[in-house]
């Protein structure tokens, strides 16, 4: 992790102004910057460039972050790339953190270790015929292979005992590449007669291995296991590879092995990555979509590719975004990608891309499919079944869709399929526990926003609020909560880096609108300041008239609660009854 410190200095010394102006021509508007957005297409600008909060926000599509989310979803860099990036850019020095891959201190470098083993293999493959013979036949050129970094792993038991200074070294074990039988006895290479797959991180260095056997054989892949350096679900074979093609292409297509993404290159599909045989995780998601705004996920046509393609669509509704697409293509039974592009060439395959199913699409048929629509029972266990999967979608427009469509499935009336929406898409709080105050709900929740909105423009005001006053129930008052503990364990803390802290949580859209909504106010900071403890005693004297009401309603008091009572009443006539005060959402004025 790159400490949050040096982010924050490196947003003070960069300018987001200067650098989105390098990529999108930008014009003054206001206090702020103006573009067309470069995240979709549109024709008149609300993208938006803040030059005092160093932030961007598109009013079209969403799109929100500070001037390293800004490389990342643009140039398709990765977050540390994109940091190293900005930090080269004001001559400032990366600070040496972990990589997440644990590097013993002075210990050997895993990485070289990787780096030798692979040209090992490669050199093998040059002097072996039957290996070369056999990539021939699956119709590869030395080029793609080349590109690949394609080796081969002689037959024998301690080949690398010749490429290693030390055979009997712990790093070589630690890295996977050979194995300690158990109960002892001498050690051996894991990888013998097969041809060699490099797994790359996506720095392009070597961080694992795939084997393939040469014709039949158990297992058909051998592959390294995690090691410091290769954790599965993370890694996507290919990536290194394909980056500028899915930039290019603008879209990524997501196959299982290795041999369809290098297939797929060799006819000149250049934009496929692989899931090796594990689940699509949300890790991968994530990453490809910092690539792309279009993901196509290609399975087979039979049970398993549904069962995987369904998997990969979970996974994926918490990380959707209405400018982004998910689309799946079944292939027909007897095909995987590589016999398909084998058979009938890119034309043909991409021409089928064209016709991919969107995930919405699929999303419905599939629960459909699951349910006897006929009957009452049906529809009901549709909405049932579809609840929990409409909740997670964060595309706010799709999920709006989904959900309507879903309820016309399911033969909703209007008012219950209104009421689904607003309990799937948190715009008003769930109801509460007690009677009391229900008209208050509305504004509650506009001063817990207010406040939010507060502290992400000014994060030391943190130290005034005290969690008791939340009433935890809704997305927004647990979204102050966590941003009020975060600010206070880091004192110094500036917006940006609170926003950047709780991407990937289910408060990144509130944080985001909320930086948004800063853009339209014409608040000083002081002004901030006022606004902030208005709302807070507003909050205040809303606790107080319930906990009255409570007492008030109670059957037999004790003395202490009465004269708790009165306490509160006299606290109360106290406050200045203040409606001017904290309306930062412009509309939100309150009238006098
Ligand atoms: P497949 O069985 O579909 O193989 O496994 P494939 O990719 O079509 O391989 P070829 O064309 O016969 O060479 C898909 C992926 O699952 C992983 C590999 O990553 C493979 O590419 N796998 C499969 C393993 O890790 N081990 C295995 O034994 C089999
Ligand atoms: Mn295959």
């Amino acid at each position: 992790m790159i400490p949050d410190s040096f982010k924050q200095e490196l947003l003070h010394r960069v300018d987001i102004v200067g650098v989105i102006e390098r990529y999108v021509p930008l014009k003054k508007g206001g206090a702020n910057y103006l573009a067309c957005c470069p995240f979709h297409t549109e024709k008149t600008p609300s993208f938006t460039v803040s030059p005092t909060k160093q932030f961007y926000h598109c009013f079209g599509c969403g799109a929100h972050g500070n001037a390293i989310s800004f490389l990342i979803e643009y140039q398709g860099l990765g977050y540390v790339e994109a940091v190293r990036d900005l930090a080269e850019s004001v001559g400032m020095k990366m600070p040496e953190f972990e990589p997440r891959t644990k590097k013993p201190e002075g210990g050997p470098d895993l990485y070289e270790i990787m780096e030798r083993a692979g040209n090992y293999y490669r050199e093998q493959l040059k002097g072996t015929p039957r290996a070369i013979e056999y990539l021939k036949g699956r119709g590869l050129t030395g080029k793609i292979a080349a590109r690949f970094g394609i080796g081969y792993a002689p037959d024998g038991w301690q080949n690398l005992e010749s490429v290693f200074p030390s055979y009997a070294d712990k790093a070589l074990k630690d890295v996977g590449l050979v194995i300690d039988p158990e109960g002892g006895g001498r050690r051996y290479d894991r990888f013998r007669d097969r041809i060699i797959f490099p797994i790359l991180d996506q720095r392009g260095s070597v961080i694992a291995f795939g084997g393939r056997v040469l014709g039949e054989g158990e297992p058909k892949y051998l592959n390294s296991p995690e090691t410091p350096l290769f954790e599965k679900g993370r890694e996507l074979y290919g990536l290194a590879q394909a980056r500028s093609a899915i930039r290019a292409a603008g879209r990524v297509i997501v196959v299982e092995g290795y041999m369809d993404v290098v297939a797929l290159a060799q006819h000149g599909v250049e934009y496929a990555v692989a899931t090796l045989g594990t689940a699509t995780s949300a890790t991968h998601v994530q990453k490809l979509l910092r690539q792309t705004d279009e993901v196509v996920f290609c399975f087979d046509g039979d049970a398993a590719g549904r069962k995987a393609a369904w998997h990969a669509l979970e996974v994926s509704l918490p990380h959707l975004a209405d400018n982004k697409a998910m689309r799946f293509l079944f292939l027909p039974p007897e095909h995987d990608p590589d016999s398909y592009v084998r058979e009938k060439g890119k034309e043909a395959f991409e021409k089928m891309l064209e016709t991919t199913r969107p995930l919405s699409e699929f999303f419905v048929e599939e629960l459909m499919g699951r349910v006897e629509l006929k009957t009452y029972e049906g529809r009901a266990q549709l909405v049932h079944e579809a609840k929990p999967l409409l909740k997670q979608i964060s595309a706010r427009t799709l999920q709006r869709q989904l959900i309507q469509m879903i309820a016309a499935t399911g033969y909703l009336d209007q008012g219950h399929a209104a009421q689904l929406t607003e309990e799937l898409t948190h715009t008003r709080l769930a109801a509460r526990p007690s009677g009391l105050d229900r008209g208050a709900q509305a504004p509650e929740l506009r001063l817990v926003r207010n406040l939010l909105q507060c502290l992400i423009s000014n994060p030391a005001l943190a130290r005034e609020l005290s969690a008791e006053l939340l009433d935890q129930g809704s997305l927004e008052a647990r979204a102050l909560v966590a941003v009020t503990e975060f600010c206070r364990e880091n004192p110094e803390v500036e917006g940006n880096i609170v926003v950047d802290h709780f991407q990937g949580t289910e408060f990144r859209n509130l944080l985001e609108s909320g930086q948004a909504a800063l853009l339209d106010t014409k608040l000083e900071t002081e002004h901030m300041e006022v606004d902030f403890r208005g709302a807070l005693e507003r909050l205040r004297d809303k606790r107080r008239k319930q906990r009255f009401e409570a007492l008030r309603v109670k059957q037999d008091r004790s003395p202490e609660e009465e004269t708790e009572m009165l306490r509160l009443l006299r606290e109360r006539n106290q406050v200045p009854a203040s409606p001017s005060n904290n309306a930062i959402i412009s509309g939100s004025r309150s009238t006098p």
